[in-house]
Formats: structure tokens, sequence, C-alpha cells
């Protein structure tokens, strides 16, 4: 199957398990597309929902693989314990991507043409609630969507704009992949395309001094020595690509990395930009607008280089020295 942008494609299976009593029940796969719920539950008056977003490739020999799908699944139970949300148990975890991947087989695009099957596992509060407090049960659910780039149509790289508007609270849910964090990350968005702008870059809440990263994206830059530095924050998501190309420049590329506080100021320093996440893969940023000063970035080939040696990995077109390959075995 051919997909071309990114958006939900309904497929015939999805994967779901049941919280009640205190456990979670058995995963399954059903057909079942929508989902009936209390107009009270905790979902939809608190917002108690967190999810994940990775990544299952067909390899050129045909092998189904799946970028690190454990680092979601740790990086998922920390969302949920902040969310007040029962931690999954990591054999159902792997049983629902298992179970989904090999019910969907045919929708799982060739990655040849940068197709994947993008893997959305979400949990939420489904039983009623009215004063604040969690539900005490809860639906996780595993769905595939074939997808194609995020950001699409544009070859000479993003523009971005610094917002004034603020994406997570010091000592808030920046750090973990809570639905609410996107919710009110919607308004500034649609704003910024309104503008012309891809995405907005976010900086600290509290001082407004420091570069955090986009509303769906780690950010990464490359200074005049070639070093790639990423911001260091408590209020940002532990990006996973951001994680694993910081890996692969310091054990395969040999390119130097810093991981700090990036002031705001020193955008004008950088030599290259770019985007990273599961769906933003490592999208190249043409240009920053702060304030009335627009600052523009050309590719000089650090970050090409970067994203082919992980997307070979991811693609099972170069070695997987690291071991970050997960089959599903057919
Ligand atoms: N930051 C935010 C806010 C995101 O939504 C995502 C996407 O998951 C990322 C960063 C990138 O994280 P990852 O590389 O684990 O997909
Ligand atoms: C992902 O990259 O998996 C995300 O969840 C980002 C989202 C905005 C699509």
């Amino acid at each position: 199957m051919k997909a071309s942008g990114f958006n939900y494609v309904k497929l015939p299976k999805r994967a779901v398990a049941y919280y009640k009593n205190g456990a979670w029940g058995k995963p399954h796969l059903t057909r079942k597309a929508t989902i009936d719920l209390s107009e009270s539950a905790g979902v939809l008056q608190y917002a108690q929902s967190v999810f994940e977003g990775m990544k299952i490739y067909r390899t050129k020999d045909n092998r189904i693989v799946c970028f690190r799908p454990e680092l979601n699944f740790l990086r998922l139970n920390d969302s949920c314990e902040r969310m007040m949300i029962p931690t999954l148990k990591k054999e159902d975890f792997f049983e629902c991507l298992n179970l989904l991947a090999k019910a969907n087989l045919k929708y799982i695009p060739e990655s040849s043409d940068g197709g994947s099957l993008y893997i959305r596992p979400f949990v939420f509060g489904s039983s009623a609630v009215l004063g604040l407090k969690s539900s005490d049960e809860f639906e996780f659910r595993m769905f595939g969507s074939p997808v194609g780039p995020y950001f699409q149509g544009k070859a000479e790289g993003l523009a971005l704009r610094v917002t004034d508007y603020d994406r997570a609270a010091p000592h808030g849910t920046g750090h973990i992949k809570a639905s609410l964090n996107y919710a009110m990350s919607l308004y500034p968005v649609s704003e910024a395309h309104r503008l012309g702008f891809a995405e907005n870059v976010y900086l600290d809440a509290a001082t407004r001094t420091y570069i955090e990263e986009t509303g769906g994206a780690n950010i990464i830059f490359v200074d005049k020595n070639g070093t790639v530095v990423t911001p260091k924050s408590e209020s940002i998501l532990p990006s996973i690509t951001r994680r694993s190309i910081l890996e692969l420049c310091e054990k395969v590329l040999g390119i130097k990395t810093e991981e700090r506080k990036i002031k705001v100021d020193e955008l004008g320093d950088f030599v290259e930009c770019g985007l990273c996440g599961t769906a933003a893969v490592i999208s190249p940023v043409a240009s920053i607008l702060n304030g009335e000063t627009k600052i523009e970035y050309k590719e000089n080939g650090a970050i090409q280089k970067i994203r082919k040696a992980l997307t070979d990995i991811q693609k099972g077109e170069a070695e997987d020295t690291l071991n970050w390959l997960y089959e599903i075995k057919q």
C-alpha cells in the first residue's frame, strides 16, 4: 500500500485492552473503530489521556520491523503514572503490537517510497467522573495508519516562528505525552499555519529565554564546528528520535553532540537546524522568525547525513549495529 500524507486511515483491525476492578484484561483485536463512552468519562471531562507514536517499516527483504518500541512502552508508562492511569504490562503492549501488525500486514507500505505504518497506542479514563478525580476504568488501544511524510511539499526546509504562547509549565506535563499538551497547542499551530509557518518554536515558560521544542517535534541544531546541539530541558518530550540521533552521532558517525540549554539569542549562531520525531523523522528547517528577525539556515550536509544514517537503520537498509529494530515475525 502506498501512503502519501500523514492522515488517519481506518484499517480493518486494531488492538484493545480494558482496565476494570483494578486489573488490565487480556488484549485482543477488534474490528470496531469507534468507542462507546459515558458522557462523563475522565477523558472527556478532564482530558485523562496519554498516547505514543511509533513506526513499523517493511524492509526491502520483506521483514516487518518496528523502531525501538521498548522506549515507547517505557515512555507510555511514564505518561500513565503522571496522569493517574494504571501502567501497562510490557507483554500486553508487545502482544498488541504483534497482533496489530500481523492483522494489517498488507497495509504496511514499502519503505522504499518513504512510507511506514504509524502506530498510535493510547490509554484513557473511560469511566464516569464528576468531581475532579481519576476514572477507575481505562481503555488501551493501538491502531495503525499508513503514512508518508508529516511535513509535505517543503523540500527547501520548514519555516518556523518563535511563539509567544507557552506549551509546558515548569513541573507540568511537557515531559510526557499527555493529550492535553497537544490540545493546548492547536490554537497556536493553526495561527502559525495561517501565517505561513509549519510549526511554533516554544520557549521555556518561566523565563522565556531558552529554546524548548515545537508542538510535535524536538529541535536540533548544527553549529559552525559541526557539533550537533540540542536543548536540555525538563519540560520537553524526551524524543526517542533525538536520543537515537545523539547516540548515532557519537557512536557511529563520529559527530560531536551537546545537550544544553540554548538561548533564543543563539539562534543565529547555528548553521543548520532540523525538527526530529517519529512523525517528523528529521525535517530540515529553512528559517525561524524570532520577533522581527528572520534567521535562515542552509543545508550544509550534516542534517542530510544524519537523516540518511538514521532512516537506513529504520528501513533495514543499514546494519542494525545498535540493536534498535524489533522484528515482527510474520
Ligand atoms: N516532541 C513532541 C512534543 C512530540 O509530540 C514528539 C513526537 O512524538 C516528539 C517531540 C518526538 O518524539 P519521538 O522522537 O519519540 O517521536
Ligand atoms: C509523533 O511524532 O509520533 C507524534 O506523536 C507527533 C504528533 C504531532 C503527530
